[in-house]
């Protein structure tokens, strides 16, 4: 059975963290909050846990897991040559959504982490829960979202209990997220600084501190260019098709009506304003900001499957700023898709 406790995260309580610390000193798992999504945590330099955290999620082993640290004090025990934009990365944004590859130092970490390449994704997590727990473990915690392989990353405790009960001992639960999608990922080991994975933190902010910054498309990660291995899978989908559709309402009531027509049902995930459509379902994206479609965007992908729908429409946003994270998740879980 898997036990939630609910912890405040305004609230300094060593005592909630116990019992979490000890069942991942056992080499056990633990589901905790970030400030991105949850995550499902083992003891990095453990392969009893690390296994443990392939199992429950059903995940592919040749896809790494990020390094959750705590303190900067640990960096140097888990990498080597470390670079200066590396370093000013850290230091601008930890602790935060951002997660860099670095040279991974041998027989440190389990190789479950790193999946057998020469390189490891550190990251320390901007919430209190997360920080807490990992300072108090004083060890590294490899961490990919907590839910089960496949489906969209969870944003809630109730989430991750929805995908993993019964195969996990523990979620600590801190509450809704912050920002809803995951960390950028950054790889800086190569000549120039590439986006593998775009997230909370955009390619505008990295280029003020590291200077120039590629950042692949879609088309181009496909096309071979270097690129975080989960990339590959299909991510983020409820189990109807999902189709892009622009944020115009008589394309999105054209639409509504065209699906109805063939008698099916119809899900439509968009911002607050289209809240009245003839649709079946309606979940909303938010306000109609960036943020907040960041926010909601993977509540209202998995809201899809306590339905009868059978297509989901989703509204799109512009690739800048948080906006490139957003429509890279959209465009994985839509396969490309468009509603014509
Ligand atoms: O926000 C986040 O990053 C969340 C929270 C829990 O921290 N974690 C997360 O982990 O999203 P996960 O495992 O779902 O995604 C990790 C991504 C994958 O696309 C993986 O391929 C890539 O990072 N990755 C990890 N280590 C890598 C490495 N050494 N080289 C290239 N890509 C790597
Ligand atoms: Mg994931």
């Amino acid at each position: 059975e898997t036990t939630r406790i609910i912890v405040d995260k305004n609230v300094e309580n060593g005592k909630n963290y116990e019992q979490a610390v000890d069942l991942l000193k056992s080499e056990e798992v633990v589901a905790f909050p970030t400030e991105t999504v949850y995550g499902l945590g083992g003891i990095a330099t453990s392969d009893l846990a690390v296994s443990k955290i392939y199992e429950a999620k059903g995940r592919p082993s040749d896809n790494p897991l990020i390094v959750h640290i705590g303190t900067t004090e640990e960096i140097d025990r888990y990498v080597v040559d470390l670079s200066d934009k590396a370093q000013a990365c850290m230091k601008e944004f930890w602790p935060g959504p951002l997660t860099i590859i670095c040279k991974v130092k041998p027989n440190v970490l389990s190789t479950k982490v790193t999946a057998g390449l020469d390189t490891v994704g550190l990251r320390m997590p901007d919430h209190p829960v997360a920080l807490q727990l990992l300072r108090q473990l004083g060890e590294p915690v490899a961490a990919p979202s907590a839910n089960q392989s496949g489906k969209p990353s969870p944003t809630e405790g109730i989430h991750v209990e929805e995908d993993l009960r019964g195969r996990i001992p523990m979620i600590l639960d801190g509450g809704a997220t912050g920002i809803g999608v995951e960390s950028t990922v950054i790889d800086l080991t190569l000549d120039t600084p590439t986006i593998l994975r775009p997230g909370g933190i955009t390619k505008e902010m990295l280029e003020a501190v590291i200077g120039e910054v590629e950042e692949p498309t879609h088309i181009e990660q496909k096309a071979g260019a270097p690129k975080a291995p989960g990339m590959k899978y299909t991510h983020y989908a409820p189990n109807a098709p999902v189709y892009l559709i622009e944020k115009d309402e008589s394309a999105i009531n054209q639409a509504i009506q065209a699906i109805q027509a063939k008698g099916q049902k119809v899900a439509l995930l968009a911002p607050n304003q289209f809240a009245t459509t003839a649709a079946d379902y309606f979940f909303s994206f938010g306000e109609d900001t960036q943020q907040e479609m960041a926010l909601h965007l993977y509540n209202a992908l998995r809201a899809c499957d306590s339905t009868d729908a059978q297509i989901v429409l989703a509204t799109v946003t512009s690739t800048d700023g948080v906006g490139s994270a957003i429509m890279n998740r959209l465009e994985k879980s839509a396969g490309g898709h468009w509603y014509k």
